[in-house]
């Protein structure tokens, strides 16, 4: 496991840019999958900026780890926030964009997008292999979209799963832990101080970490960074 410790958002932003950039710059085709929340909302932007143009996006194959099950145009869509902050702001093929169908029948789209990821993606023991997860993390500690009332769907042998957001009900989709756990890397992407806490239980193994589904993260063969600012660094 990596620490890379920034003194500030944008830093972190920064840092993981020149990260990304790296793991797209060997010329072969790459599968990322892309995370929502506030903190790659600004990685995107300085992704857009710093290296929109340096990067060959027709070798760039973008997936999302979760999506709300919302239409593409709402607010709420991970989607969205992506075309906002980044996919209007660089050039790739659209065929390289695996948009999760948010606005279709749950059950159905979580079917759908495990077959996606199994005939787009290189499979490890058939299981598909991203070469980066990039995943956030909830104050209560989940990753993803899998939430600590549903930490059963980590271990579900689907490669995505319905989940519920606990507090609004919203249905979501998501990938499981096994997908997760295949990749080549995952990169958390957290900062604030409201991460602080659980960052510091799940990094130091504390107390009840096992309840929160982001220490259940650990590639087998592969590496996990976490991209922290210093407050949510602060409890390590
Ligand atoms: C989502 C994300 C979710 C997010 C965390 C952290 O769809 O909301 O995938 O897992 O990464 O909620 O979000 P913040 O970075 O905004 O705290």
């Amino acid at each position: 496991m990596d620490l890379r410790i920034q003194e500030n958002k944008q830093r972190v932003a920064e840092d993981f840019s020149e990260f990304f950039k790296e793991l797209c710059s060997t010329g072969e085709e790459v599968h990322i999958a892309l995370s929502g929340g506030s903190t790659p909302k600004i990685v995107f932007d300085q992704l857009a900026s710093e290296f929109g143009a340096d990067i060959d996006w027709s070798k760039v194959n973008l997936y999302w780890g979760d999506e709300r099950c919302v239409p593409p145009s709402d607010d709420e869509s991970n989607y969205k926030m992506t075309v906002e902050h980044l996919l209007s702001k660089i050039t790739i093929p659209e065929a390289n964009i695996f948009r999760i169908l948010g606005e279709d029948d749950p059950e159905k789209e979580a079917k759908r997008y495990t077959n996606v990821l199994r005939d787009n993606l290189p499979a490890l023991n058939g299981i598909p292999c991203f070469d980066l997860v990039i995943l956030g993390m909830g104050d209560d500690g989940h990753t993803a979209s899998i939430f600590p009332h549903q930490i059963e769907l980590w271990e579900m042998p689907e490669s995505c799963k319905v989940a519920t957001h606990p507090e609004s009900g919203q249905k979501r989709i998501t990938i499981t832990g096994k997908v997760i756990n295949a990749a080549k890397t995952v990169a958390f992407l957290v900062t604030g101080a409201g991460k602080k806490e659980k960052v510091s239980a799940i990094i130091n193994e504390r107390e009840d970490y096992k309840k929160f589904p982001a220490s259940l993260v650990a590639p087998k063969n592969g590496k996990l960074i976490w991209f922290l600012d210093q407050d949510a660094a602060a409890g390590l």
